[in-house]
């Protein structure tokens, strides 16, 4: 009885506990921001993105006590951006040269027509001939370098006689995860030396908008691609929330519950810090981990520079990916369960309630209860998360880094930016913000950051007339103009579209949030710098490159 009296009535402990620990930078953050705005009367501040590989995220999170968590914040990095390897692709899935060989020799042998290009037939291209796709697909692997191709949709008529469009799905070859994108492009066809297609010229990204609709496997092709029977939806992300069902099945389950903590509106690497370690503590365990979607939002992150809750985990990352590789509940789906088997049945389900970190998940091996409730009520810093996973515990729990991927719907955004450039291009990674501030730690950052200094310095490294993408946390728009007496410069303010009330993202993420509008905060805008980023062909860093200053400060390196 005392267990069900004290069901909490809020519905989200999980990610709250995880982000107090940035609060102390961010109030230096806060600080500086405000006299910085006021001086250039821009009202948002985007914080100093993080950059950190996962070894330097667990050194520094690893001196937990009394972590500050002052990890540098201007880039963000997650499970797919750890692992060494790509993602297990099935080799025969990829579109290759030779893949693209031997159905051509399989399928024109048995072709009966011949193409017929003298009778002024150059106008009129039959795009389901197979032939014309097999000159799309060379094409695109010969332009498109650091693109893996998946799979093709049948070609479709252009606007104009001798115009074909085709979707296809793809992935980056720098993408770690094994999602796929689409892109749809419109080709001219023409005809070659002995009268064979040749593709004579392409148009942009997603410009094939005939071919838009979700494509249909194409038959005939068995070398490559899928079994003709599956159907794809791959704008679909399906992360909706998995429900437990009946009593008997949550009866069946042992959860891992963590209440609310200290971490709360904590910075964004806290969040994970603490949230790993709570799913790892499950895993080993073999349990279900019991997950708060609403994540308070640091300040840092928000134009508005105050905390803000109810932030849904989905907007950043990818649930569909953490539900298939981790067992997890949603909390107010538990919260309804628990509440409605302890109403219909005599007993109450068997809770062991644990106050205190310092009991470790090893102790916890061989207890039956269904649920396991850790209570995060004590002081800070004793009530963060993460205490759990410290000192010996350290050693049986993995944090599952793997099953912590990037919103796909903000991957969608990172995709349409590297391919409206066609993935050819390169980027440079401009730390300012309160580095540039702090002439103590950082004494140089500011002046090797200047405008002029950057372009003498960019200069040495990358091209003229490149396609520059410059990821930075400098608020102020124009701050880049000299560069572009030499560099065709994007920031990500240019591609603003892609998320304003146009934008599919934008449709999407309202969807979640029950129809209301979703900001495009601070996080999201470091997390799609970042991805852009790491797609460039080649990589200019603040830290090595641009200033002799070390990351974390005076004498750090
Ligand atoms: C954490 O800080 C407290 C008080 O400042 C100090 O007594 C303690 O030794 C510190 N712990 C570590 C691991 O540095
Ligand atoms: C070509 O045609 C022959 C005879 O109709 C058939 O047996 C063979 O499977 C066909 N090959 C392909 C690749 O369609
Ligand atoms: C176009 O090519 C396909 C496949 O070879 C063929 O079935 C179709 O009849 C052709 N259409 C025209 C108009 O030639
Ligand atoms: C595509 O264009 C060709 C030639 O203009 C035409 O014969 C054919 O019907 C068109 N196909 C579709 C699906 O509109
Ligand atoms: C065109 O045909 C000739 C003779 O059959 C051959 O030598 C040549 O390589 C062909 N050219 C192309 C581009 O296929
Ligand atoms: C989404 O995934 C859930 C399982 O997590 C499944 O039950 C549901 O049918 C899926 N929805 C769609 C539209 O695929
Ligand atoms: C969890 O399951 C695995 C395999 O099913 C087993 O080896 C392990 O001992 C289990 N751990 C606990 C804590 O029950
Ligand atoms: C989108 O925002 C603009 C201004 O930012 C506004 O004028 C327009 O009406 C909005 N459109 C919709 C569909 O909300
Ligand atoms: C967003 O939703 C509106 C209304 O439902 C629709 O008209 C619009 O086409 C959608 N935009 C995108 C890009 O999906
Ligand atoms: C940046 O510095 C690193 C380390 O010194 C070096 O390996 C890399 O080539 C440099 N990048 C460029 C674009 O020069």
């Amino acid at each position: 009885m005392k267990e069900t009296n004290s069901l909490p009535t809020t519905t989200d402990p999980i990610g709250q506990n995880l982000i107090k620990v940035f609060s102390n930078v961010c109030f230096t953050f806060f600080v500086f921001s405000v006299l910085i705005f006021t001086v250039i009367a821009i009202t948002y501040k985007p914080p100093d993105p993080w950059l950190e590989t996962s070894n330097a995220l667990t050194l520094a999170f690893t001196q937990v006590e009394n972590a500050t968590f002052k990890t540098d914040t201007s880039v963000i990095s997650t499970g797919e951006d750890l692992v060494l390897a790509p993602a297990v692709s099935p080799s025969a899935m990829l579109i290759t040269e030779d893949a693209i060989e031997k159905s051509e020799e399989r399928v024109i042998g048995n072709l009966s027509s011949i193409l017929d290009c003298d009778n002024g037939g150059v106008d009129i291209v039959n795009c389901s001939d197979p032939r014309v796709l097999f000159v799309i697909e060379k094409f695109n692997l010969k332009v498109f370098k650091s693109i893996v191709f998946l799979e093709y949709g049948v070609p479709v008529n252009g606007s104009k006689g001798n115009e074909c469009d085709v979707s296809w799905k793809f992935r980056n070859k720098k993408e770690k995860s094994w999602r796929k994108y689409r892109d749809f492009r419109r080709f001219r066809i023409g005809f070659g030396e002995n009268c064979s297609y040749v593709v004579t010229s392409a148009k942009g990204w997603h410009s094939g908008i005939n071919a838009r609709q979700p494509m249909r496997p194409r038959v005939g092709r068995r070398g490559h691609g899928l079994p003709r029977t599956q159907v794809y939806h791959d704008d679909q992300i399906n992360d909706t929330i998995p429900v437990v069902g009946s009593d008997s099945t949550f009866r069946k389950g042992k959860y891992l519950y963590y209440s609310r903590g200290g971490d709360y509106c904590k910075g964004m690497n806290h969040f994970l810090w603490s949230f790993l370690c709570g799913l790892g503590e499950a895993q080993y365990l073999n349990r279900t981990f019991v997950m708060d979607l609403s994540i308070c939002l640091a300040a840092t992150y928000n134009p508005s520079n105050k905390d803000e809750e109810g932030k849904d985990f989905r907007y950043y990352f990818d649930f569909e990916h953490l539900k298939e590789v981790a067992s997890i509940v949603d909390e107010d789906e538990f919260m309804k369960d628990w509440k409605k088997w302890d109403a219909n049945h005599k007993r109450n389900i068997p809770v062991r309630k644990i106050r205190s970190h310092k009991i470790t998940p090893m102790q916890l091996q061989k207890d039956k209860s269904t649920i396991l409730w850790r209570q995060f009520d004590a002081p800070e810093p004793e009530n963060y998360w993460y205490r759990v996973c410290e000192g010996k515990a350290a050693k049986h729990i993995q944090r599952p880094w793997h099953a912590l991927w990037k919103s796909k719907r903000l991957m969608n955004i990172v995709s349409e930016i590297s391919g409206r450039m066609d993935w050819d291009f390169d980027a440079v990674h401009v730390v300012r913000g309160e580095k540039a501030q702090n002439k103590e730690l950082w004494p140089h950052l500011d002046s090797d950051t200047s405008p002029d200094n950057l372009l003498t310095k960019i200069k040495n490294m990358i091209q003229p007339w490149r396609n520059l993408y410059i990821a930075t946390n400098e608020p102020f728009y124009n701050y880049f103009d000299k560069l572009r007496s030499q560099y065709k410069v994007h920031l990500l303010d240019d591609y603003k579209e892609l998320w304003e009330n146009t934008s599919e993202w934008y449709n999407e993420t309202k969807t979640l949030n029950n129809g209301q509008p979703v900001e495009f905060d601070g996080y999201m805008r470091v997390a799609v710098d970042t991805e852009v980023l790491y797609r460039a062909k080649n990589r200019v860093e603040t830290f090595y490159n641009l200033t002799s200053d070390c990351k974390d400060g005076v004498n750090t390196c």
